[in-house]
């Protein structure tokens, strides 16, 4: 059955099996090949995305917006200051509006609950540019690149250190889960996902191959590995925690030592960005060889539009 994914939103992976997350992966690379090549498309042509944005963004709102209009569309940034929702109006309302007037609605924010609600009430695709819990759309980047410097997903090693249970820690442990990658977090316990999250995704990983794992040593969690990735030590909304984090994550900082841990020469650094260098990577890591940040950061551009042009285009 050849992948159909019109009308569909995109809210977290867990509702994407392994054959349509492929899909999106393949449909990127190509758009990033028309992209070289210079071609503009017109999946979008005549259609209007609304960009909702209660957290500041460069990466996601810049990819959304240039997506768009690569592929003919129209983007409106809707700032959380700029719309009535959550001071005026509810989500429902909301939806309902946005619903007539746009042909697919982007949001990042803090509640999972509220992207859900504007997914239901809509009638139109969502998108989830980053909640607290997850961030669907930075995992197709991450493993393009993952498969772009690999070749493949499957049986690959990728160890997160750091918060372990942030956005990043669970989206990522979903992706591992769908696509067969042996997925390890090193964290301080307490910083781990929560269970029922785990428990599921270990369920997703019986049926394709992939294992996860959870160590409290970095060093050990890392050894073998292909990939490292890491993340801010307190995310969007938790900058009073931030203090706390630096104390318990110091021993989790990606340094070259770390890397070395890895017995892998080849092995490379991921990272979502915005970075604090000194913090969860050195500057030296960062900018490194094994380095394929701005690979990862460009390659939101491809997997975004191919969200857009799959579930609201006109492929
Ligand atoms: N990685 C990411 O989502 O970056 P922005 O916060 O800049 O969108
Ligand atoms: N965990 C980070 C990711 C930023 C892209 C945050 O939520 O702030």
């Amino acid at each position: 059955m050849p992948i159909n994914l019109k009308g569909r939103s995109f809210l977290t992976l867990k509702d994407f099996t392994t054959e349509e997350i492929q899909y999106l992966l393949d449909l990127s690379a190509s758009l990033k090949e028309k992209k070289r090549a210079g071609v503009r498309g017109s999946a979008l042509a005549g259609k209007s995305i609304a960009l909702i944005f209660e957290k500041p963004s460069t990466r996601t709102r810049c990819a959304f917006t240039v997506a768009c209009i690569d592929e003919g569309g129209h983007p409106e940034y809707l700032g959380k200051n700029d719309i009535q929702l959550g001071h005026k109006e509810s989500v429902k309302d909301t939806a309902r509006v946005l619903g007539r007037m746009f042909d697919g609605i982007q949001f990042r924010g803090f509640k999972q609950s509220v992207v859900e609600e504007l997914a239901l009430y809509s009638g139109v695709p969502v998108w989830n540019g980053l909640t607290d819990m997850y961030h669907p759309t930075q995992i197709l980047a991450d493993f393009l690149t993952l498969q772009e410097n690999f070749g493949k997903l499957r049986g690959l090693r990728l160890v997160y250190v750091g918060d372990g249970r942030n956005n990043m820690a669970n989206s990522l442990m979903i992706g591992s889960a769908k696509t067969g990658v042996h997925f390890r977090i090193a964290a301080p316990g307490g910083l781990f996902p929560e269970k029922a999250l785990v428990e599921e995704c270990l369920a997703i990983a019986t049926g394709t191959g992939s294992t996860i794992e959870f160590f409290e040593d970095p060093q050990k969690a890392v050894s073998g590995a292909d990939a490292i990735y890491t993340d801010v030590w307190a995310s969007m909304g938790e900058e009073d925690k931030l203090a706390e984090r630096i104390a318990l994550l110091k021993p989790f900082q990606v340094n070259a030592e770390l890397m070395k841990a890895t017995g892998n020469p080849e092995c490379i650094f991921l990272h979502c960005l915005p970075a604090v260098k000194g913090n969860e990577v050195t500057e030296e890591v960062f900018e490194s060889r094994n380095s394929k940040v701005f690979d990862e950061s460009e390659n939101r551009l491809h997997t975004i539009k191919a969200v857009m042009v799959s579930t609201a285009g006109n492929l």
